[in-house]
């Protein structure tokens, strides 16, 4: 058992990766900056602050995950997705580095990788160079991060997670938006295959990777790739999704400002096989399924 810190705990992964931890007989304590059952309340771009709740919890592994999640979320305030993540990163290596604390696993993303000319499978190795402000802020948190471990031995693990779903997921993506308009009868609008192909994983695969990775003892800095193991177009997650709707009317736009999941090949997760023993097990058309159900009308 090990005493586990979880920032961004009252979010969607941290809810549920919180509770998964305290499954595996962690002692878990959460901060957010918003409100959740026994979540400690913490601004991490306060590095007073930050570093104050880490003195006083010395956590044997801090799990950072708070942070403006997602591309979408940048488009009115792109300073404020950079602030929390670049700031707020700074703090929590800054604050592990002044109380002695020597592990951390940090959620990253697959936004970290530039753009590929070819869909060939994209390993920790590949370019990275991210196009957008998300992106960008998880590659600056990365560079942070790496620099910690280099120089003052905080061992750092980012998992580079795709596109989470699962239920209760408040920030606003495809499926959610999918079921929204289906339910309201409304056009549904996707982008196409070329500018945007999906690697879902499921909420559970993702707190099941990150319960893997604080189990897992490394030093220095490690990038782990983590998606579901799927690759699959808009038009295709969508088609399974509303499998049993009759026939929702689907427009297909190119939109290259919309790239949820880089325009790369497939994540290659044998690193997250080989470090950490972690394989996808949802099967995403039963996941989509399931949260498909709520808007299938009744069968005449
Ligand atoms: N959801 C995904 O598809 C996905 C994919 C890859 C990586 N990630 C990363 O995983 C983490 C969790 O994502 P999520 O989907 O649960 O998002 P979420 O928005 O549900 O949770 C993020 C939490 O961070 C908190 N937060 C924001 N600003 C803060 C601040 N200044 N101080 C303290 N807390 C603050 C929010 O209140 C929120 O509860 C994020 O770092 C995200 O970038 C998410």
């Amino acid at each position: 058992m090990s005493r586990i810190h979880v920032t961004g705990a009252s979010g969607f992964i941290g809810r549920v990766m919180t509770a998964r931890l305290r499954e595996d007989g962690h002692e878990v304590t959460g901060s957010d900056l918003k409100d959740g059952p026994d979540v400690l309340p913490l601004d991490l771009r306060d590095r007073v602050a930050v570093v104050a709740l880490m003195r006083e919890l010395a956590p044997d592994v801090v799990v950072h995950g708070g942070a403006i999640s997602g591309a979408m979320l940048a488009t009115g305030d792109p300073a404020l997705m950079f602030d929390v993540s670049i700031s707020g990163t700074l703090n929590i290596a800054e604050a592990m580095r002044q109380s002695g604390l020597a592990r951390l696993v940090f959620l990253s993303s697959n936004a970290v990788y530039a753009d590929a000319a070819t869909r060939d499978p994209v390993d920790e190795d590949a370019p990275v160079g991210a196009g957008d402000a998300y992106g960008a802020s998880k590659l600056a948190a990365e560079s942070i991060l790496r620099a910690y471990a280099m120089t003052n031995g905080i061992a750092t693990i980012a998992l580079r997670i795709s596109s989470v779903f699962g239920p209760r997921r408040d920030t606003p993506y495809l499926i959610s938006q999918t079921l929204e308009a289906a339910r309201a009868r409304r056009p549904i609008e996707i982008t196409d295959a070329r500018s945007n192909m999906r690697q879902f994983v499921h909420v559970s695969d993702a707190a099941r990777a990150i319960c893997l990775a604080v189990a897992a003892v490394r030093s220095g800095f490690t990038p782990v790739n983590i998606t579901g193991g799927t690759y699959l177009s808009e038009e295709q997650i969508v088609r399974t999704l509303l499998a049993d709707f009759p026939s929702p009317a689907i427009s297909v736009i190119v939109d290259p400002s919309r790239n949820d999941d880089g325009r790369v090949g497939p994540l290659d997760i044998s690193r997250a096989a080989e470090l950490l023993g972690y394989t996808p097990s949802v099967d995403i058309a039963a996941a989509l399924a399931e949260l498909a159900q709520p808007v299938v009308p009744p069968q005449r």
